[in-house]
C-alpha cells in the first residue's frame, strides 16, 4: 500500500535509495534527506510494504506570491501507477494560494504537468554540473 505524506514526516537516509536516475553525479540518499528537509513543501510517497520512499517532489517558496518545484521523481519500478499524479496533485493543492507556480521540464512531459492543469511555457536555466551532487 502507498501512503502519502508531507512536511510533517520523519524519514532516514536509507529509505531514500534509488532516486536521481540516469544522473551522472547524483546526490546521495543522505543528500536528498537535506534536499527534502530544506525544501519549504514536500510530498513524498512510501511504499509500506518495502518501508521505501518510492516517490516525491520538493517546492521551494516565498509564501507570498511565487513557488518553485525543482524535483519531481517517482521510482521506475513504481512508475505508471498514477503516484506521480497524485503527488503533483497534491503539491498544487497546497500551493494553490500562490500567485506563480512554475517548473522547468523536458518537452516529453509536457503533457503529463498539461494533465494536472498546468501550461507550456518558455524559461531560461544555468546548470553547474560540478555542484550536481549537492554542496556539502
Ligand atoms: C514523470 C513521472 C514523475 C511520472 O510519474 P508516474 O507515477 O509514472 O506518473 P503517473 O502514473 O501518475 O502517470 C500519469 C500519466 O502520465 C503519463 N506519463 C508518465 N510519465 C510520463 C512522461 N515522462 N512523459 C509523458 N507522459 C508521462 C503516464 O503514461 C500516465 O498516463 P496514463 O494515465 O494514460 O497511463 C515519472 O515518470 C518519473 O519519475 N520520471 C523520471 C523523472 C522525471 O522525469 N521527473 C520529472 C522532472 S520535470
Amino acid at each position: 500500500m502507498i501512503l502519502y505524506r508531507d512536511n510533517e514526516v520523519d524519514i532516514a537516509a536509507e529509505q531514500l535509495a534509488g532516486f536521481f536516475v540516469d544522473w551522472p553525479d547524483p546526490p546521495s540518499p543522505e543528500t536528498h534527506l537535506r534536499i527534502l528537509e530544506a525544501s519549504t513543501f514536500i510530498e513524498i510517497a512510501v511504499d509500506e510494504d518495502l518501508d521505501r520512499v518510492v516517490g516525491f517532489v520538493t517546492a521551494i517558496s516565498d509564501g507570498i506570491l511565487s513557488a518553485y518545484i525543482p524535483l519531481l521523481e517517482v521510482l521506475p519500478s513504481h512508475q505508471g501507477q498514477g503516484i506521480g499524479s497524485e503527488l503533483m496533485s497534491r503539491m498544487l493543492d497546497r500551493l494553490s494560494h500562490l500567485y506563480m507556480i512554475d517548473l522547468l521540464c523536458d518537452p516529453d512531459v509536457q503533457s503529463f504537468y498539461e494533465r494536472l492543469g498546468m501550461q507550456k511555457s518558455q524559461g531560461m536555466l544555468i546548470r553547474n554540473y560540478a555542484n550536481q551532487a549537492g554542496n556539502p
